[in-house]
């Protein structure tokens, strides 16, 4: 049996966002280990992206421990180190890209990562080209498609190589048939993964087990049962949870 050991793991975590007097995040509990593949789904509002966030160290709970890789990280200079083998997907590809084209911003975490200039481009392209986007290349990122702006800042995040990913809601914007490719890309992944995501048929394709959120705290598997089935009451076919 292949020993699992833990890559985040958040105690007891509380925050909420300056000004505001209600608890995004309450007293929240969650580990992620080597092999995990978990989904998140949870309603508008519940917390999701905080929760991401606050992995990377981009909101500072109030209270609780947050660790990554085995380390505590409690100062911004931390969380720095983290940041690069984390591979975080914004839910806003416009907060992930910035530079003027597409290879620049792809090239953009390699270079950082101490890439040469060759190598980051080399390494854009062939991230490009496993996404099956190498004509956007040449691109001014700003006027793609929000469904080709998702796939591009996807590969920006892909290019770091990253240990983990935490996606933040991948499939926004995107056709079946990139969602399709998207799935692919996903399982074929040697790394572990949280995805948040309101489409339950992508969520059980990409994922072993649904998380979801509720009152600042994260629902488990053995609390909730996630699912899509047809039948008399009120949430038909759409999927949900039965407590
Ligand atoms: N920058 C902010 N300042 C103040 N409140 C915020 C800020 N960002 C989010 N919130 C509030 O925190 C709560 C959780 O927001 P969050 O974005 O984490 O939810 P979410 O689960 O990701 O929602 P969605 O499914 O819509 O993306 C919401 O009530 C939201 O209004
Ligand atoms: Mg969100």
């Amino acid at each position: 049996m292949t020993q699992t050991s833990s890559i985040i793991k958040l105690k007891d975590i509380s925050f909420f966002y300056p000004g505001s007097n209600t608890k995004v995040l309450d007293h929240l509990t969650l580990e992620i280990n080597t092999g995990d593949r978990i989904g998140m789904m949870a309603p508008n509002g519940s917390g999701k992206t905080t929760l991401l966030h606050t992995i990377m160290g981009l909101c500072k709970p109030e209270s609780g421990t947050i660790e990554v890789f085995g380390k505590l990280l409690e100062k911004e200079k931390d969380f720095i180190p983290i940041r690069s083998r984390i591979g975080l997907l914004f839910q806003d590809s416009d907060d992930q890209l910035f530079c003027p084209t597409v290879l620049d911003d792809v090239a953009f975490g390699p270079l950082n990562l101490g890439f040469s200039p060759q190598k980051a481009i080399t390494i854009a392209r062939n991230t490009l080209k496993r996404l099956g986007i190498e004509e956007f290349e040449p691109s001014v990122t700003h006027r793609l498609s929000g469904g080709q702006k998702r796939l591009v800042a996807l590969a920006s995040v892909l290019a770091m190589a990253p240990e983990v990913l935490l996606l933040d809601e991948p499939t926004a914007g995107l056709d079946n048939k990139v969602k399709k490719k998207l799935i692919d890309i996903l399982n074929g992944l040697d790394i572990s993964y949280f995805v948040i995501s309101h489409e339950y048929d992508f969520a059980r394709a990409v994922t072993d087990k649904i998380y979801s959120m509720e009152n600042g705290k994260i629902l488990t598997d053995d609390d909730i049962q996630i699912h899509r089935h047809e039948h008399v009451h009120k949430h038909g076919k759409h999927p949900h949870i039965h407590k």
